[in-house]
């Protein structure tokens, strides 16, 4: 008997590296992606952005979403692609009102008293983020295939703020108010974005995402019984439901400003990564973090404006301390505009060229 050839296996794929991290491997140079990277630096992205009619135009249209997504891979060669949108797509997409002015950033029509949580449901949710489902779709189909392509959510209570502030905030006066004054009504707001959420980040993946991040931009602001309650319980409750259902998919979870109460992320939240702001030591992140999990980041995206010598130090700081094992280069906040792209070609080189020759010999 001759075989067919259709009996012949291909040839196992290699995981992507970004993937291998997120595993649990520790890579001699370790992947690269920067948040925010699809943004207002690049040239090619604001001639894109002076195109489309506003911001959510943008993020809803797969034509000029892909095509952002992919500027930063083609200029970079970066391991990871982030899908191109907004956190603020879901409170859109749950019926309250979103708009971006030039200039001042996100509006929202803020939610003023608990009654206002009426007006919100998540009967629509998929039908109005249909359009980042398919821009997914073609970026799985156009990404090299060595890149890793990254799905996003706020987390509950970053999304929340903006809901309750109707835009940026300051002092979080509004969601405090409603946190202290409140609670159950909040409680509530929480519980449907711990909802919405999850059936978000369970249709991106889907559509294709082979990795999802939840930024929980402004965990800092809380004590710690409110962080737990309002923070790292929803975060939990999303790992635990992606977890059961879409097992295999790592979730990278960034509570940005936890201070010490990272430790109880690393010990309570099941995520497969952290990212790490950039106030957080490295030796105590590797030794108290690393163990249980991989970790992503923390360059001050400053430094990167600098560049120079500070710029060098710092990255081989990072990697020194960090890179030995599971680690995901990344910045500890997200790029600014004013980030020239000269230096953010010096750091993916510095970060390839990891490990340094010691001696002459590796
Ligand atoms: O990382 C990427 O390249 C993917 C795209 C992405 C954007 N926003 C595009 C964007 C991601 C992952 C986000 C996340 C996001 N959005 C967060 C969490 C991360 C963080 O930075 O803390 C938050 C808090 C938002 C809400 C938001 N969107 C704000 C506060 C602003 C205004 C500030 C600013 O940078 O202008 C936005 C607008 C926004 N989102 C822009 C981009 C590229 C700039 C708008 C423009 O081009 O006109």
């Amino acid at each position: 008997m001759s075989r067919t050839p259709s009996a012949v296996n291909p040839a196992p794929q290699p995981a992507k590296r970004m993937l291998r991290a997120l595993g649990g491997e520790s890579l001699a140079s370790p992947p690269v992606w920067l948040m925010r990277q699809a943004g207002r630096y690049l040239p090619e992205y604001r001639a894109i952005r002076a195109e489309a009619k506003g911001f959510l135009d943008l993020c809803f249209t797969p034509d000029m979403a892909v095509e952002v997504t992919l500027q930063p891979i083609r200029r970079f060669g970066f391991d990871a692609a982030i899908l191109f949108s907004d956190i603020l797509v879901v409170p859109h997409a749950l019926g309250q009102k979103v708009w971006f002015e030039e200039g001042s950033g996100p509006r929202l029509e803020a939610l003023e008293r608990p009654g206002d949580l009426e007006r919100l449901g998540r009967d629509g949710l998929h039908e109005a983020l249909a359009p980042v489902y398919e821009t997914l779709r073609r970026l799985k189909r156009e990404l090299p295939a060595e890149t890793t392509l990254i799905g996003f959510a706020g987390a509950p209570w970053t999304v929340a703020s903006y809901m309750l502030e109707g835009g940026s905030s300051r002092d979080f006066a509004a969601g405090k108010r409603w946190a202290y004054g409140a609670p159950e009504a909040l409680q509530r707001l929480i519980d449907l974005l711990v909802e919405a959420t999850g059936d978000y980040l369970i249709a991106q993946i889907d559509a294709g995402a082979e990795a999802v991040q939840i930024f929980d931009s402004w965990a800092g602001i809380w004590p710690e019984a409110q962080l737990r309650r309002w923070c790292l319980e929803p975060a939990k409750a999303l790992v635990a439901r992606l977890r059961r259902e879409r097992p295999g998919v790592p979730v990278i979870v960034f509570p940005r400003g936890a201070g010490v109460l990272y430790q109880a992320y690393a010990d309570e939240c099941g995520a497969e990564a952290l990212g790490l702001d950039t106030t957080v030591p490295l030796g105590w992140a590797r030794a108290a973090l690393q163990p249980k999990a991989c970790l992503q980041g923390n360059l001050d995206p400053l430094a990167l404006v600098a560049g120079g010598e500070g710029l060098r130090r710092g990255t081989e700081d990072i990697l020194a301390q960090l890179a030995g094992g599971p680690f995901v280069f990344n910045l500890g906040h997200g790029i600014v505009p004013e980030t020239p792209l000269e230096h953010v070609a010096m750091l993916v080189e510095q970060i390839r060229a990891w490990p340094r020759r010691a001696g002459g010999a590796r």
